[in-house]
């Protein structure tokens, strides 16, 4: 082989595409991986030794929030998916709600020669479903897709009536793409900032019911019928599982579901200490919400896990529980938040978790991602799954600092991550890209 090849040895790979977890050296060149090689049996090129670490897919976030253009205070692209290079992220689709929002190819065009300039993971546009989230006039689906946005999506501006819905999801099924919904109905969300419920009533500030969202999820899984592919974003309640699952049956596969790590460990009682830290839609629901949906996540009726990283900065959080903007960061906490709330300790455990934040949201949006496999691009976490460390927001790359992490100590920790077969993250360093 050329000299350029680097092995990484004596890890145990995870490859849920093949369902595959066992010790094996990768062999990578050229930017893919090469061979999967009994340990100890490949000489030549650059080796790294991976000894009691887990080689697994690079993470693949299809929902995260990068603020550029127009928001750079908040995030850049180069700052966001420093964290993400951080957080074992290869591949992550960034939101619409950008200033200006991506709702025409020539702002999809423009947001790819930044990301081509600036990015040091894959970085796929999503396009914003109405002109301006004005929720009046759907864009044209087949020219964002051609422009380069690989899904289409209401986040952040939730489509309210049922006939834009209908619309919406005629449109993605024409343009062969999937539709990622932000379940929420408006009317009854309101004005409320957190979980409508004691934390709520005791602070004296208005409440979001969970009706906001589970009747939303409802309304959405009732149009099966048009045929389209339907994701729906940030699962936080045990009600709207309930919706989504009783309408599973009409889809015939294509309705998937999302939650985020903050949905599983925390409840709104970390408003009482974080304040606006912990403010985020939806809100941070019950401890039997979290108990519910963990459930799910084990069992696979959620079969995605994304972030929904959506920093602000800390100025703007500082503005009081009211005042401040939604959203809490979670590209550099989300895998060992989630391996310390399902404690993997089995291969089929690794494989199942590493599968709903990498391979199943890959092969979701056709995406090449989320394998450790020969001919595949060399876009690999590796991983210490028994390390801890306390979450130190002071510390991330991110530009956002809003966690109700802040100060936990959680299990496993991401010691490198390859881009195209580069190190673009490696113990404790992002790697600026070459060339
Ligand atoms: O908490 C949130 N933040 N929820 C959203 O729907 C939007 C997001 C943002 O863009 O800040």
């Amino acid at each position: 082989m050329a000299d350029n090849t680097l092995a990484l040895r004596g890890g145990t790979v995870i490859d849920p595409g093949s369902g595959y977890a066992g010790q094996a050296d990768v062999i990578i060149a050229g930017g893919m991986i090469r061979e999967l090689r009994e340990p100890g049996t490949f000489a030549g090129g650059e080796a790294v030794d991976v000894g009691g670490m887990l080689v697994a897919p690079g993470l693949v976030d299809m929902h995260v929030h990068l603020r550029e253009p127009g928001q750079t205070q908040k995030e850049t692209i180069a700052t966001g998916t420093a964290a993400a290079v951080g957080g074992g992220f290869t591949s992550i689709c960034c939101m619409a709600n950008t200033t200006p929002p991506i709702d025409t190819p020539e702002r999809v065009a423009d947001l790819l020669s930044r990301i081509e300039r600036d990015a040091l993971c894959r970085v796929y546009p999503l396009g914003a479903a109405t002109e301006g989230h004005g929720q009046e006039r759907l864009v044209d689906f087949r020219a964002m897709l051609r422009a380069g946005c690989v899904a289409m999506t209401d986040d952040a501006f939730p489509l309210q009536s049922r006939e834009l819905k209908q619309q919406a999801l005629s449109l993605a099924r024409e343009a062969g793409c999937v539709f990622i919904a932000h379940p929420e109905d408006k009317a009854i969300s309101g004005s409320g900032v957190i979980n409508e419920g004691e934390i709520s009533r005791a602070l004296g500030v208005a409440g979001m019911p969970t009706e906001a969202t589970a009747s939303a999820v409802a309304e959405w899984a009732e149009l099966g019928s048009l045929g389209a592919r339907v994701h729906l974003a940030h699962i936080a309640t045990a009600e709207e599982l309930r919706a989504a699952t009783a309408a599973a049956g009409l889809w015939d596969g294509r309705l998937t579901v999302e939650t985020a790590p903050h949905y599983l460990c925390i409840t709104d009682e970390a408003v009482l200490r974080f304040g606006a830290g912990a403010k985020v839609n939806p809100p941070l629901r019950t401890a039997a919400d979290t108990v519910a949906l963990t459930e799910a996540v084990r069992d696979g009726r959620i079969g995605i896990i994304a972030t929904d990283h959506a920093p602000h900065s800390p100025e703007e959080k500082a503005a009081g529980l009211m005042a401040a903007p939604f959203g809490l960061v979670g590209l550099e906490t989300s895998l060992a938040a989630m391996v310390t709330v399902l404690n993997p300790d089995s291969p089929a455990e690794w494989l199942g978790l590493i599968e709903k934040m990498s391979t199943a949201p890959a092969r979701l949006l056709g995406l090449r991602a989320g394998r450790v496999a020969p001919g595949e691009p060399a876009d690999i976490m590796i991983v210490d799954p028994v390390a801890t460390w306390t979450v130190r927001p002071g510390r991330f790359r991110s530009k956002g600092r809003a966690t109700p992490f802040a100060g936990m100590q959680l299990r496993s920790r991401v010691w490198a991550t390859l881009v195209g077969g580069r190190f673009a993250y490696r113990e404790g360093e992002v790697l600026a890209r070459a060339g």
